[in-house]
């Protein structure tokens, strides 16, 4: 395949006009188009829904044409040779990692949901450095790219972690893009753009920190709950239509109130409700238990519901000291 398959004006009807609106809405190869709505295809570029439907047809047919897109009737075979291609990213605890079946997949969403301080933002700080570590020690050797829409991000922390983990850690700040999103239209536009980066840098994790946070306190009140589930749904699926066309893993996290007296009784009331819970491959809750932080993962396609316990300290994300060898 070359770059100039992809290119948006070797499609019928994309002229230098359109080509311009598609870039400003962050659509700048045939890949961006296939995976957007048609009507957010319409809604950037000031065509009627059938016009964009032809765009968006037009631009899935290519990628068929060359190999970068299922069919709609695919063989079983092609689905397992493509998930062939799924790779993981070591959390920084073995017990974490054998929960999730050997670290956080691509082509795939995790959702890690639980209340403040239970190590969300840590573990997403934690990741971005794990991701460049060497395949031997559970990386991919690849950058990140971290949405920060609480202003939580720190330098600093990143550089600690990288430290500890043998890295050199202004190497691999420089691996790691920032995009602070100010309000949910700004951050469903930075995640609309990351295939840009993705075409200029080797990118296997995208974070999203937190997923819903701007949407809550955007759409308060009953009235606006379904333009708000409406809305996460359609940036949670953009997110999984990434991951799967990219081979990247995406992580979004999500704050929840604990319920006091419960333990693991009825923990999964996640800000995004439903929506998020239903994008999502897999959803771990949080939760924090003294120095430590058990790790429950809630449902996913082939893991039993099962627990671990992982620790914060200077490597981010680590195993408890005296259950680093066992087998848990
Ligand atoms: P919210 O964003 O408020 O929902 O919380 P969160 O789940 O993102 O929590 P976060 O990941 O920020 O966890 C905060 C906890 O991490 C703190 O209470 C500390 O226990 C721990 N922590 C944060 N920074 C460090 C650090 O530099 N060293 C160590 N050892 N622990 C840290
Ligand atoms: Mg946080």
């Amino acid at each position: 395949m070359s770059i100039e398959e992809l290119s948006l004006d070797t499609l019928d009807g994309i002229g230098p006009v359109t080509k311009q609106k598609l870039e400003n809405a962050g659509i700048y190869t045939v890949l961006d188009l296939a995976i957007r709505g048609p009507s957010e295809i319409a809604e950037a570029i000031g065509v009627d829904l059938k016009k964009a439907i032809e765009f968006n047809s037009s631009a899935r047919l290519r990628l068929m044409e060359l190999g970068l897109l299922e069919k709609e009737f695919i063989p079983a075979s092609e689905i397992y040779k493509k998930r062939q291609n799924i790779e993981r990213i070591t959390t920084g605890s073995k017990n974490l990692d054998e929960l999730l079946d050997g670290g956080i997949e691509t082509q795939a969403v995790t959702e890690f949901y639980g209340e403040f301080g239970s190590g969300k933002t840590q573990l997403c700080h934690t990741l971005c450095v794990t991701v460049q570590l060497s395949r031997d020690k559970g990386g991919l050797e690849a950058g990140a790219i971290y949405i920060d829409t609480e202003n939580t991000f720190r330098p600093e922390r990143v550089f600690q972690i990288a430290e500890a983990r043998g890295l050199e850690p202004l190497k691999t700040l420089d691996n790691i893009i920032v995009a602070k999103a100010y309000n949910s239209s700004h951050q469903e536009l930075i995640v609309s753009e990351i295939g840009s980066v993705v075409d200029k840098m080797p990118i296997k994790l995208v974070v999203v920190d937190s997923a819903v946070a701007h949407y809550r306190a955007e759409f308060l009140g009953r009235g606006t709950l379904a333009e708000r589930q409406q809305r996460l749904n359609r940036f949670m699926h953009l997110l999984l239509r990434t991951a799967e066309a990219r081979n990247l893993a995406v992580v979004v996290t999500n704050q929840v109130q604990a319920a006091p007296d419960v333990f693991f009784g009825d923990p999964s009331k996640p800000t995004g409700g439903h929506v998020v819970a239903h994008t999502s491959t897999y959803r771990i809750y949080l939760k924090k238990a003294g120095k430590n932080r058990i790790a429950r993962i809630i449902d996913s396609p082939y893991h039993p519901e099962r627990e671990t316990v992982f620790v914060l300290n200077e490597k981010g994300v680590d195993d408890p000291e005296e259950t680093t060898s066992k087998k848990r």
